[in-house]
């Protein structure tokens, strides 16, 4: 069997269907609009990006990401420019190999926060799971994603808990705004692209996980009664669970193996924390159906995890000698399958995160004068460092391609400690 007739085999293909894909993110983009189900949750923000961000005042900003908790002291200055101390980083709680009750998970947040919670009332939380938010802007968490393990913590109140632990410990009493880290990473775009004039503004996260947000009419937020029709607000789409996304052998395999089957279904095509998972289920299958060396064969299906990272060095470079592939007796044919077999993963990746992108691009509707793109603030590891099938030109051809042909004018930007900096302009506008 060649390598093609072993991607037919398996259903995988790593052509992107973008017109298909788009309308689909578009109809289940209304349906979570609309609370009638679908696989986006469409989670308002309760966040106008419009309001102006006051200088000089500290605020104190926490970011749990996937894999690290960051906590610093942050400010704007008279220039706008962001001034940021006392930074220090911590595992995420809840990322080691221990599960955590609710109460230990909310102390470590506490703990952390101590040395600087005199620095101001209030705090903003970039939090960066599926969380529904309140108009005061605590936040409910719905689901863990990214194999965090506090499963007393779904369903509660994360910015009261933190407040409360804290409370316990020494009295003091903070204000805790949490946002997720693609509505900061939007603001932070926003904060630093302001001599650009944007029309509109997209924050969108490939890491960990991956998830996009975008700023939409309150009138189309059909969900929650009562909102100002005149007015807009940012909404976190939770794209890593999109179920249009056609899924192959590899990505059946692969689900079925997390501690959550079923539950982000996209994100484990596309992100940091599963593709290595996803390319090791390929090498297996490569192996099973004869198209590695008996000696190379018996190594992969050896294979016990694969991480992102090794599998995109191995990959882009069959010679490496470290990692999961040290000391595998794979000859040079052995090598060229591993490429043809994994670079298309990568390829497939880049032209989802192309339509990802695109779809809330389309969906902001700004963009339409050259002299006022649409900003398109990207954040994360995965999106920079990706190696293989040249990862982020790939993804930027494809968006040029399908927002060029919709005559769409879109910048794409990066901004150091984006979620950091977002969530404070959060916490100092809200
Ligand atoms: C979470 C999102 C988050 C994204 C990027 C996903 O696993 O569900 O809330 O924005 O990862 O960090």
């Amino acid at each position: 069997m060649n390598v093609n007739e072993f991607f037919k085999k398996h259903n995988f293909s790593q052509n992107v269907c973008a017109d298909e894909m788009l309308a689909e993110f578009d109809r289940q983009m209304d349906l979570g609009l609309s609370a009638a189900g679908g696989s986006l949750k469409m989670i308002p923000a309760y966040i106008d990006a419009d309001r102006a961000v006051p200088t000089n005042t500290p605020i104190i900003v926490l970011d749990a990401g996937g894999t690290n908790l960051r906590v610093a002291v942050l400010w704007f200055d008279s220039c706008g420019k962001v001034r940021m101390e006392d930074f220090k980083k911590h595992p995420m709680p809840g990322t080691g190999s221990e599960e955590l009750d609710e109460d230990s998970f909310y102390n470590a947040f506490a703990e952390f926060l101590v040395p600087v919670c005199r620095r101001s009332a209030n705090v903003g939380f970039c939090f960066s799971y599926p969380t529904e938010i309140t108009p005061d802007l605590d936040g409910r968490l719905l689901h863990w994603t990214k194999q965090v393990k506090a499963p007393g913590v779904v369903g509660k109140m994360v910015g009261a808990g933190i407040s409360r632990a804290l409370e316990r410990i020494n009295g003091i009493k903070l204000s805790v705004k949490v946002l997720n880290d693609t509505v900061a990473t939007l603001l932070a775009g926003k904060s630093a692209g302001l001599s650009r004039r944007y029309s509109g503004y997209v924050g969108f996260i490939l890491g960990t996980g991956t998830n996009i947000a975008y700023i939409e009419d309150n009138a189309a937020v059909k969900k929650v009664p009562g909102l100002d029709p005149s007015r807009k607000m940012v909404i976190n789409v939770e794209s890593g669970n999109f179920d249009g996304a056609p899924a192959s052998d590899f990505d059946k395999a692969f689900d079925a193996s997390t501690q959550d089957p079923g539950v982000g279904l996209f994100e484990k095509m596309i992100s940091g924390a599963y593709m290595g998972g996803v390319g090791m289920q390929m090498l297996k299958m490569a192996a099973q159906d004869g198209l590695f060396s008996k000696p190379a064969a018996d190594a992969m299906l050896k294979l016990e995890n694969l991480e992102t990272k090794d599998f995109d060095n191995f990959v882009a470079n069959p010679f490496v000698a470290d990692g999961m592939f040290e000391n595998m007796p794979l000859t040079d044919d052995d090598r060229r399958t591993a490429m043809a077999v994994g670079e298309p993963l990568f390829v497939r990746a880049a032209g989802l995160t192309a339509v990802n992108i695109a779809a809330a691009v389309i969906r902001s509707k700004t963009g339409t004068d050259p002299l006022h793109p649409v900003c398109v603030t990207v954040d994360g590891s995965t999106y920079y460092k990706t190696r293989s099938a040249f990862f982020k030109s790939r993804v930027e051809e494809k968006l040029r391609e399908i927002l060029g042909s919709r005559g769409i004018c879109f910048d794409i930007i990066s901004v150091d400690d984006a979620p950091m900096v977002g969530s404070g302009v959060a916490g100092l506008i809200s």
